[in-house]
């Protein structure tokens, strides 16, 4: 039985490599996550076989629990409420992971058989487990503004977070060593102390970011819980969680770090700098003049003077579920002798890969979407950038060594070198990070069409045919 859980181990995590392999290009992403999801069941049933028999109804139940619950909420859950979902599940690994250590910590202390192994490995997952667990609830709650909506800080805030953790540590030391530094706390209270500072030291740690960097704190919460489960995988001396726990420990970094790149945030910056509030505090828009346009008066431009056309989708398209129509605009665009581009910012949208997945959807293709550094050279020769629904992708503030904003840093979409610039959004309502754009009052290069995406979309559509 041990020979053949190994080997069915060693299959999952064979599949798990193929799957995550296939992630990368759109075109076998679909395949790769139903891989994956195989590799899982082949270890779920595996790990069935080794467990004790009396475990098997509880563990059966929780499985059963588990899954109802997550094939729910994902079939639920609007698109643009994915970031809170993987925040939420993340959230549920990682203190997963600290459970299973402190009741592991507490099984080997009772038998006297906690060796150099588990004593030091238990103790990290469960900091690591733990902080991931209340980071991450406290991520969902920004994102979904339930609380700490924009940056918390408090004085010496940094202070408190390094004593709490070097707090931590001695802690930790303490339960591996049996109590010799602390007499007066037994081992096993030290481990469930270092696990209720280490919840404290996760809402620390994440109250000072703000709204427009929690894509990349969910990112690096996720690295955490890949950390926890593998060292969980340890602990237990149980080889597909170290694998699995690698795995997306090692994913979770590189796609943080990619974000941060993406963003122009350092990490450090990012944890330790309790960037200005945002996602909330919402600036003072200025009483100007702006060119406010009709569709058809879009339609008209489009028809007669546009031979180049660069489209930027942003959170507003996913909103209004205007990628169909916009699947049409491209149509009649095209028909006319127009060519269209797509312009995708890496953090458009409120998810990795958000404007892909929605563009994908109604079967425009790859080739016509282009990732930043690819697009910006086109707006040279661009007639029209038209950008629906977006502004921190593509707004020059974010350049503006003046300002000091949330996007700060951040790399954008150079719309503002297109002939024309339209935007079609609601109002001149700034985005996810608060700040207004200066584009929009350029009476005149800008063209503002204020409407629902899918409405004002589908009216350029006809304007455009008709013109
Ligand atoms: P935003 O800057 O958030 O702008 C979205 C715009 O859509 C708003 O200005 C809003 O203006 C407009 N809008 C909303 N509903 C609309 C509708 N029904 N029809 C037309 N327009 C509508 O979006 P973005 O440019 O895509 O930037 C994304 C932001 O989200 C970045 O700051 C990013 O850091 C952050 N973020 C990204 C992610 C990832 S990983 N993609 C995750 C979380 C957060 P009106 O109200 O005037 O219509």
């Amino acid at each position: 039985m041990q020979i053949a859980s190994f080997l069915a181990y060693l299959l999952a995590a064979a599949l798990f490599i193929i799957g995550i392999r296939r992630l990368r290009k759109p075109e076998t992403a679909r395949s790769g996550n139903t891989i994956a999801a195989v590799g899982m069941t082949v270890a779920l049933i595996a790990t069935l076989f080794v467990i004790e028999f009396e475990s098997l109804l509880l563990i059966g139940a929780a499985v059963l629990l588990g899954s109802v619950v997550g094939a729910v909420t994902a079939q639920r859950v609007q698109m643009t409420a994915m970031p809170q979902m993987v925040a939420a599940y993340n959230g549920v690994g990682g203190g997963a992971a600290a459970l299973i250590a402190l009741s592991e910590f507490y099984h080997l202390s009772e038998e006297g058989t906690l060796g150099v192994v588990a004593g030091t490995t238990i103790p990290l997952t469960v900091l690591v487990g733990s902080v991931s667990f209340m980071g991450s609830v406290v991520a969902f709650s920004k994102l979904q503004e339930l609380a700490f909506t924009g940056s918390v800080t408090f004085p010496l805030q940094q202070v408190v977070n390094a004593v709490l953790f070097l707090g931590i540590l001695v802690l930790a030391a303490n339960a591996f060593l049996d109590g010799a530094i602390l007499p007066f706390i037994p081992p096993v209270a030290s481990v469930l102390a270092v696990l209720f500072a280490s919840l404290v030291l996760g809402v620390l740690l994440v109250i000072p970011i703000g709204g427009a960097d929690m894509p990349i704190v969910i990112s690096l919460l996720n690295a955490f819980t890949g950390l926890a489960a593998a060292a969980s995988g340890f602990v237990l001396g149980n080889y597909i969680l170290i694998i699995a726990g690698t795995i997306v420990g090692a994913s979770g970094t590189i796609l943080t770090r990619l974000m941060s790149g993406a963003l122009g945030r350092p990490l450090g910056k990012i944890i330790f700098a309790g960037i200005a509030a945002s996602g909330g505090s919402k600036e003072e828009l200025e009483e100007r003049p702006v060119n406010d346009v009709s569709a058809s008066a879009v339609g008209e431009f489009l028809s007669d003077e546009a031979n180049k056309v660069i489209i930027v989708p942003g959170y507003g398209l996913a909103v209004a579920q205007a990628q169909s129509v916009m699947k049409d605009l491209v149509e009649v665009l095209e028909k006319g002798g127009t060519e269209v581009l797509f312009g995708i910012h890496p953090v458009a949208g409120r998810m990795p890969g958000h404007m892909n997945v929605l563009m994908t959807e109604v079967g425009i293709s790859y080739e016509k979407l282009l990732d930043l550094e690819d697009v910006n050279p086109e707006f040279e020769d661009a007639d029209a950038a038209i950008i629906v629904g977006a502004n921190d992708v593509v707004n020059p503030a974010a350049n503006d060594p003046e300002k000091d904003t949330p996007i700060s840093g951040m790399p954008i979409l150079e719309v503002g070198n297109a002939k024309r610039v339209i935007f079609i959004k609601r109002s001149l309502s700034p985005g996810f990070a608060g700040v207004d754009n200066p584009l929009f009052y350029d009476t005149d290069n800008t063209m503002m069409l204020f409407s629902d995406a899918k409405q004002g979309l589908e009216e350029v559509v006809e304007a455009v045919k008709n013109g």
